[in-house]
């Protein structure tokens, strides 16, 4: 006799059949709706595979919060590495997450450890690692695809630009030299580019690739394709599917799209329910509002957490849809006594303010009428103030236990 299935049935205790296809590093086997750019990325790195060490290729990928740049640069990576090996040629594909590794040396020293695990590297200067690098390359006779993600974060600071023209250009002085490494920059808009010199700007924008955010449509095709890897068949209905691909469509979002489904996935475990209903789907969106979604909110450090709770409380207080840096100048100093922090100068403020900004938890924009001069106003995008406050509260008691505990 086969399996009893209506004892499995009865024994289910999830919907989940694997739960771990749901999480946030795990990239699928296809990319659905995202051929094209894979193609344009395997156009552009060719020449890697036909005329190895022949020239460098560098090229970028934009795109919004969760349009799946990172996902496609894995994958792109991992493809590369396999017809390379089916060519014999020597690829290594390196991911660094420049939020993660704040600074040049810091990815240079992952960069080399990868190729010479215990070589000693404290102490040296960027301009010595580059040249460390380009040594371990030659000497294990390695390519190098490295890809840096979350870029905005490295080009905010000024000495960074010269470091990508440095890795662009490593082998530019030598003659007829190999060259070794390709380059993949990923990042949320063009803005970055400002910071480059022209050369180096040329090299970029001749290589962009763009992702535009996912339609409904497409969130839809996304959720389907996951549910099959993750869930039990059918138990989870179209008309949720339909619901949270509606809800993630406001920002392109598939991340959101496959956060929510996770999260309704739990709700309905967590009723003893076997079909993941529209309502389960309800509940997850009111635990997140996307801008202050863990994954973003547990990066930051400790004081643009307290720059957040002072706009969240600067907004409550003045029961404004606006606030202006003067408003929020006063209650950040009061917040950093209340915990116990040495308020920053007010440039230092303003660039955690910008750093909020780009996270796309805040949003500025320049006065117009009804202020006296130019001044920049500042609100919280889709979130409530109180519920950023609540929520950056908790945060920062955590904090402040383990500190504690520290001591
Ligand atoms: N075309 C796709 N097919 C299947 N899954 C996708 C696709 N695009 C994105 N995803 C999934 O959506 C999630 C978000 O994608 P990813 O992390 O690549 O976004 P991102 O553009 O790097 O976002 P961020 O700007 O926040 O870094 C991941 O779990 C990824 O696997
Ligand atoms: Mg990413």
């Amino acid at each position: 006799m086969g399996i009893n299935i209506v004892e499995e049935e009865l024994g289910r205790k999830s919907v989940f059949m694997n739960e771990e296809k749901l999480s946030t590093d795990y990239v699928p086997s296809h990319l659905i709706h995202r051929d094209a750019e894979l193609r344009q990325l395997a156009q552009f790195f060719r020449v890697l595979m036909q005329a190895p060490g022949t020239c460098s290729k560098t090229v970028s990928i934009l795109g919004a919060v969760g349009t799946g740049k990172t996902a496609i640069a894995k994958r792109f990576g991992a493809f590369l590495e396999e017809s390379a090996s089916l060519r014999n040629i020597n690829l290594k594909y390196i991911h660094i997450n420049c939020r993660k590794q704040k600074t040049n040396t810091l990815i240079l020293t992952t960069i080399i450890r990868n190729f010479s695990p215990n070589i000693p590297l404290r102490g040296f200067s960027t301009a010595e690692l580059l040249y460390l690098l380009n040594e371990v390359l030659e000497k294990n006779n390695v390519f190098l695809l490295l890809v840096l993600d979350e870029a905005d974060y490295l080009l905010r600071k000024n000495n960074s630009a010269d470091f990508i023209y440095d890795l662009i250009r490593l082998n530019d002085d030598k003659l007829n030299a190999i060259q070794r490494i390709s380059l993949i920059v990923i990042g949320k808009t063009i803005n970055y580019y400002n910071l480059f010199d022209i050369s180096t700007l040329s090299t970029f924008q001749k290589n962009i690739i763009s992702l535009n955010k996912y339609a409904i449509n497409q969130l839809k095709d996304i959720l389907w394709a996951r549910i099959e890897e993750a869930f039990y068949e059918g138990t989870v209905l179209s008309e949720t599917v339909d619901l949270i691909a509606d809800i993630a469509s406001q920002w392109g979002d598939a991340r959101l799209a496959l956060d929510l489904l996770w999260r309704a996935g739990k709700y309905a475990d967590k009723n003893f329910e076997l079909k993941i209903a529209p309502e389960h789907a309800r509940k997850a969106k009111g635990d997140i509002y996307p801008v202050i979604r863990q994954e973003t909110v547990k990066t930051l450090s400790k004081q643009q957490l307290l720059t957040l709770l002072s706009i969240a409380r600067t907004l409550k207080k003045e029961n404004k849809a606006y606030i202006t840096m003067g408003d929020l100048e006063e209650v950040y100093t009061v917040i950093c006594e209340e915990y116990e922090e040495k308020p920053r100068v007010h440039t230092q403020l303003w660039e955690y303010i910008k750093e909020l900004e780009m996270e796309s938890i805040i949003a500025t924009k320049i006065s117009s009428k009804g202020y006296r001069g130019k001044t920049t106003l500042i609100t919280i995008a889709d979130a409530p103030a109180k519920i950023v406050e609540k929520k950056i509260e908790t945060i920062l008691d955590k904090y402040s236990e383990k500190q504690l505990k520290k001591t």
